[in-house]
């Protein structure tokens, strides 16, 4: 028999014999026999260079001395285990008893939805900011073009605090604001976040996660974030899609549209975009001669919605474990 095998076999024996045939000194053994910088590893490396005639023998018997170390290894284990397992029952522990091994946690999806998206975005070069929740309602509201005692505000009915000055922001374009004032164009930006609206029914929550995209360069046009928007979505979704662009109104666009996509039966309504208004890019100081901006602002829940066949966007929000378990 040859010495290695010999040797293993030996302080095996000696393991057991001085009471310390365990798992992890098996493991040691293994690696000395077997690991990478193992006698019988460089042997193996050395056949290379042997004559082919002796190649075939030198190999065979190589491999049976791999195979004897290997089988005296595992017996090592089994040994280790049951040795183990009769300590155990000497002390009188139940190993029959149900184990207290917590699972391992996993991602939200809606984590995993917004990190794809952002990853998307950053291949299109964007950048990824953000921005405060409190607002005022310079930021929410009038540096985006909404006079006051417009109608439009109606639709953005929120939390305001208890100052009745501030607000948790209704929509991620208060970042667009944020950014205007302290970056100069030409810009890409991408800002993903929580929103919040007095909202609740199957496709809306009163809090949710939009995110806004702000191009601003000379020359932008429509043309380009409508193809930019749909390849976004397409490349998330991962296949082409049905989709409609619908006018629409919103103060801080002109012209304004709103992007519906195919969902089972009837169109779902998953982003508003359009041209920044002048207003907004001259209230922040912009030379709109020089620059021309397009942003759109899209619901995540509503993309990981469609991505994961959910019927009901409030689910997102009640981290059942019977529903994340499945992500
Ligand atoms: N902020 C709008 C909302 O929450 C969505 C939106 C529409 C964002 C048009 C945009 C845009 O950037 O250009 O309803």
């Amino acid at each position: 028999m040859d010495a290695s095998v010999k040797a293993c076999q030996s302080a095996l024996a000696d393991l057991e014999a001085n009471d310390k045939l365990i798992a992890h000194e098996v493991d040691q053994l293994k690696s000395f026999y077997l690991g990478k910088k193992s006698q019988i590893s460089q042997q193996y490396q050395s056949l290379a260079k042997l004559p082919p005639e002796d190649k075939k023998s030198q190999g065979k018997a190589l491999n049976d001395v791999r195979m004897a170390l290997n089988a005296l290894i595992q017996e090592g284990y089994a040994r280790a285990e049951k040795i183990a397992v009769n300590k155990l029952l000497g002390k009188g522990v139940d190993i029959t008893a149900a184990s207290k091994v917590r699972k391992p946690g996993s991602l939200h999806p809606l984590t995993i939805a917004y990190q794809e998206m952002v990853a998307i975005l950053q291949t299109m070069g964007f950048v990824i900011e953000s921005g405060p929740h409190i607002e005022d309602d310079y930021h929410n509201f009038t540096a985006l073009n909404f006079p006051e005692d417009h109608p439009a505000r109606t639709m953005h009915d929120t939390f305001y605090l208890k100052d009745s000055e501030r607000l948790l922001r209704t929509h991620t374009s208060t970042v667009q604001v944020h950014i205007l004032n302290r970056q100069e164009p030409p810009l890409r930006i991408a800002t993903p976040g929580r929103v919040y609206r007095c909202d609740h029914d199957p496709t809306h929550s009163p809090m949710f996660n939009q995110l806004e995209c702000l191009v601003v360069e000379p020359g932008c046009n429509f043309s380009q974030l409508k193809w930019l928007l749909l390849k976004f979505c397409e490349a998330y979704l991962g296949k082409p899609l049905d989709y409609r662009f619908r006018p629409s109104f919103f103060p801080f666009t002109e012209p304004s549209a709103e992007l519906d996509i195919v969902w089972g039966d009837k169109w779902l309504e998953l982003a508003g975009c359009g041209m920044v208004h002048p207003n907004v890019l001259s209230e922040a100081g912009i030379d709109t001669e020089t620059f021309q901006g397009f942003a759109f602002g899209i619901g995540i829940d509503r993309l990981a919605m469609m991505k994961y066949g959910i019927n009901d966007l409030r689910v997102l929000y009640e981290n059942h474990v019977e529903f994340l378990e499945q992500f």
